[in-house]
């Protein structure tokens, strides 16, 4: 895939959140897209803020490494650093972030920055425990401040929204597949997406089989006014290498990986003619990509 330069992208439109219902396949997209934006040129960071975390399979590092790994918001002596007082009950809110990042994030495998943010506690309601403090200065400086592409694997369901989690991003995927109860879940996230201030929300059709499917999805998207944004197909590949342990990212070939590429091509397009491009295949949600 060609490299762009970095410059010619606005970066802000590289902060992605991939949401839905539990196993609709975020993971697999979110980190798919984190990898096709480093083929693209991109400094990237991978966020896992799901409170079960498993990006970092899916992004090649070994389960033992994976098990290594220490959630930010586990990491006690981090947190304390932080945010101690000396004073109990008393945090420190203001603190710099950046050398978390620096000595914090896992360099995995495809070359993707990964972060383990751990579980966290209604960040929306202003809840100021200190983990949540330093997990909320982190995905603000990690969204808002750095110059880098960012995609955040959430949570399933819509309870994230209502932590603030993917508060900062600029585009927010909202995945389902032809279950009407992960369609269902679609809505909810939309509705509760609508009044934040995520500029752009898309449905990501995963998991379509045949044209039965990509008609439930995209009939469900037209009458609850969702955008489609593409349609990722089911793929037998992405099966057996579950199966076998091994990341589906791994083979390059398999059509859903190329389709999760054009999805990252679509939500870097450079110029007009490119986002031209983009609304039509949004408007058709098809897999021309
Ligand atoms: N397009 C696809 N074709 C076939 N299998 C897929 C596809 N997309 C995802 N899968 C598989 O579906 C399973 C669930 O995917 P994934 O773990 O990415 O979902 P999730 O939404 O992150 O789940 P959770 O809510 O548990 O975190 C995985 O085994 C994954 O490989
Ligand atoms: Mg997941």
């Amino acid at each position: 895939m060609a490299l762009l330069s970095r410059r010619t992208v606005e970066i802000s439109h590289v902060k992605i959140a991939v949401s839905g219902k539990g196993g609709v396949g975020k993971t697999l997209i979110a980190a798919g897209l984190a990898c096709a934006f480093v083929d693209k040129g991109f400094k990237t960071i991978a966020i896992d803020a799901d409170s079960s975390p498993n990006l970092a399979l899916t992004l090649n590092l070994t389960p033992e490494e994976a098990r290594q790994i220490v959630p930010i918001s586990e990491n006690k002596k981090l947190v304390e650093s932080k945010t101690d007082t000396g004073f109990s009950g008393v945090y420190r809110l203001s603190f710099k972030v950046d050398d978390i990042v620096r000595e914090y994030s896992v360099k995995t495998p495809f070359g993707v920055n990964l972060i383990v943010m751990g579980t966290v506690k209604s960040m929306g309601s202003g809840c100021t425990c200190p983990e949540n403090a330093v997990v909320r200065a982190l995905l603000r400086h990690l969204v808002v401040e750095r110059d880098e592409a960012v995609v955040l694997d959430t949570e399933a369901g819509v309870e994230h929204l209502g932590r603030g989690t993917a508060r900062h991003v600029d585009t927010l995927l909202i995945v389902a597949d032809a279950n009407m109860k992960s369609l269902e879940i679609a809505k909810h996230i939309h509705e509760l997406a609508s009044g934040s201030s995520i500029k752009r929300v898309y449905l990501v059709g995963n998991k379509v089989g045949d044209k039965a499917q990509e008609e439930t999805i995209r009939n469900f998207a037209r009458e609850n006014g969702l955008k489609i944004l593409v349609f990722i197909p089911f793929d037998r590949t992405v099966v057996e290498m579950e199966m076998r342990g091994e990341t589906p990212l791994k083979d390059r070939d398999s059509e859903a990986v190329r389709a999760i590429e054009g999805l990252a091509t679509l939500l870097t397009a450079r110029n007009d003619q490119q986002e031209v491009k983009a609304e039509r295949v949004m408007r058709e949600g098809g897999k021309q990509l």
